[in-house]
C-alpha cells in the first residue's frame, strides 16, 4: 500500500467526520460563505456560449489551443510587453499547473542535465515529487522564519547565491505556499539581481494570479520585474484558483527567450516531451479561459468576480484575526496572519498542535500548521480562534 497523499488524504478523513463544526482547511480550495463549491458565474456564460456555438470535440494539437496560448501568455506578461510583442514567448497548453511543471521539469531533465533546482523551505507540498518523479535533483533555500513568522530573506538571498551557477529558481509568482509570505518589489529585484549575477535560470510557479491581491497585474508583478530585466525564464501557470477550473486542468509552460527563433526551438522540444506523456490536452478548460480572458465584457466580469472571492477570504483573515487577539489575553502578537497573503494562513502550529486541531476540534489541515482560510466562513471564525487557541497554549 502506498501511503495516502498529504493534502489530498486529508479531505478523505475530512469526508468521513461527522460532526457539525468540522472545517476543511486542507485543500486550498475556494468555498463560499455557506462553505460549498463555487463554480464561477462567468464560467457559467463562456460555457453558455461554447454550447451555442455547438463546438466540436476534436483532438487539439500537441501544443494545446492556439487561442488559449496567446491570451495564457498575455494576461500573465501584459500584452503589449517586448518579449510578447517580439514573439520571444514559447507557451505552451499543460494539465492545469502540476502538469505544466512536470513537463518543465522533463525539460530540465533533458536537456539540463547536471542543473539542479532550488526549492524555497517549505514549499507547496508536490514541488518536491514533481522534480524526483523527472529525476530531477533539488535542494533547498531557506524562506520561512519561524522567529518572524515572516521572510528569512537573508537566508534566501545566501542561499541562491551559494548554489552552483546555472541552477534553476522555483519561485512562487505570488502567495507563497505554504507560508502566505511574499517578498516585497524591492525584496524582488534584490533576488533577481543575484539570480542574474549566478547565471541562474528563474523559473515561476503562478498558481494564484489575481487572486492574492484581487488584481491580475499586481499578482504578475514579479514576473513582469524579470521580463523587464531582459532575463531568460520559465513560468508555469495555473486556473484552478483564479477561475475555479480545479478538474478541468487547465494551465500553461511559458518559456521566455532572448529570441523568438529560440522561442520556436523551445516549443518544439516541449511538444517532443509531451507527446509520449499524453499526446494532447483536454479542451474544454482551454476553451473557458479563451473565450472569458479573450472577451473584453466576460473579462471585466471575471475581474469583478475574483475581486469578490479574494475580498472573502481577506475578510475571514481579518475576522480570524480579530478574533484570536479578543480572545487571548496573552499579549501574543497575531498580526502575522493578517500580514501573510493569498488563499493560506501559517499558523505556526506545530505537529501535534495541528493533530489536536484535527483530532480535538474537528479542524483538518496539513501538518505543517498551514490552513486554507478559503474553506473557513466567518460564522466559524470564533471557532477556529477558540481551537487554534487551546491547541498552541495547551500542547506543546
Ligand atoms: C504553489 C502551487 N503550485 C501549483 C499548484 C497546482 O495546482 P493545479 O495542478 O491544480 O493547477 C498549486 C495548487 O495548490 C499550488 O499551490
Amino acid at each position: 500500500m502506498a501511503p495516502p497523499d498529504p493534502i489530498l488524504g486529508v479531505s478523505e478523513a475530512f469526508r468521513a467526520d461527522t460532526h457539525e463544526m468540522k472545517l476543511n482547511l486542507g485543500v486550498g480550495a475556494y468555498r463560499t460563505e455557506d462553505l460549498q463549491p463555487y463554480v464561477l458565474n462567468v464560467v457559467k456564460k463562456a460555457e453558455n456560449l461554447m454550447l451555442e456555438r455547438g463546438e466540436n470535440k476534436e483532438y487539439l494539437p500537441i501544443e494545446g489551443l492556439a487561442a488559449f496560448n496567446k491570451v495564457t501568455a498575455e494576461l500573465l506578461l501584459g500584452a503589449q510587453n517586448d518579449v510578447i510583442q517580439q514573439q520571444r514567448v514559447a507557451t505552451v497548453q499543460g494539465l492545469s499547473g502540476t502538469g505544466s511543471l512536470r513537463l518543465a521539469a522533463a525539460l530540465i531533465e533533458r536537456y539540463f542535465s547536471g542543473s539542479k533546482v532550488l526549492i524555497s523551505s517549505p514549499t507547496w507540498g508536490n514541488h518536491k515529487n514533481i522534480f524526483n518523479d523527472a529525476r530531477v535533483p533539488w535542494s533547498e533555500y531557506r524562506y520561512y522564519d519561524p522567529r518572524t513568522v515572516g521572510l528569512d530573506f537573508h537566508g534566501m538571498i545566501s542561499d541562491i547565491k551559494a548554489a552552483p551557477e546555472g541552477s534553476f529558481v522555483l519561485l512562487h509568482g505570488c502567495a507563497h505556499n505554504p507560508t502566505g509570505i511574499d517578498p516585497t518589489p524591492e525584496q524582488w529585484e534584490s533576488i533577481a539581481d543575484v539570480i542574474q549575477e549566478k547565471n541562474h535560470i528563474p523559473f515561476f510557479d503562478v498558481a494564484y494570479q489575481g487572486f492574492a491581491s484581487g488584481s491580475l497585474d499586481t499578482d504578475a508583478s514579479s514576473v513582469r520585474l524579470f521580463a523587464a530585466r531582459g532575463m531568460e525564464f520559465l513560468v508555469a501557470q495555473s486556473y484552478s484558483k483564479n477561475l475555479g477550473l480545479y478538474a478541468e486542468r487547465i494551465g500553461a509552460i511559458n518559456v521566455v527567450c532572448s529570441s523568438s527563433d529560440i522561442a520556436k526551438r523551445v516549443k518544439s522540444q516541449l511538444k517532443r516531451l509531451a507527446r509520449p506523456m499524453y499526446s494532447n490536452p483536454p479542451i474544454h478548460g482551454a476553451r473557458i479561459v479563451a473565450n472569458v480572458v479573450g472577451n473584453p465584457e466576460l473579462f471585466n466580469d471575471w475581474k469583478e468576480e475574483m475581486e469578490l472571492m479574494a475580498g472573502r477570504i481577506k475578510s475571514v483573515r481579518k475576522k480570524l484575526y480579530d478574533s484570536l487577539s479578543a480572545k487571548d489575553n496573552s499579549g501574543k502578537d497575531w498580526s502575522f496572519v493578517l500580514k501573510q497573503i493569498g488563499m493560506f494562513s501559517f499558523t505556526g502550529l506545530n505537529d501535534a498542535q495541528s493533530e489536536n486541531m484535527t483530532n480535538k476540534w474537528h479542524v483538518y489541515m496539513t501538518k505543517d500548521g498551514r490552513i486554507s482560510l478559503a474553506g473557513l466562513s466567518s460564522a466559524k471564525c470564533e471557532y477556529l480562534a477558540d481551537a487554534i487557541i487551546d491547541s498552541y497554549y495547551n500542547i506543546s
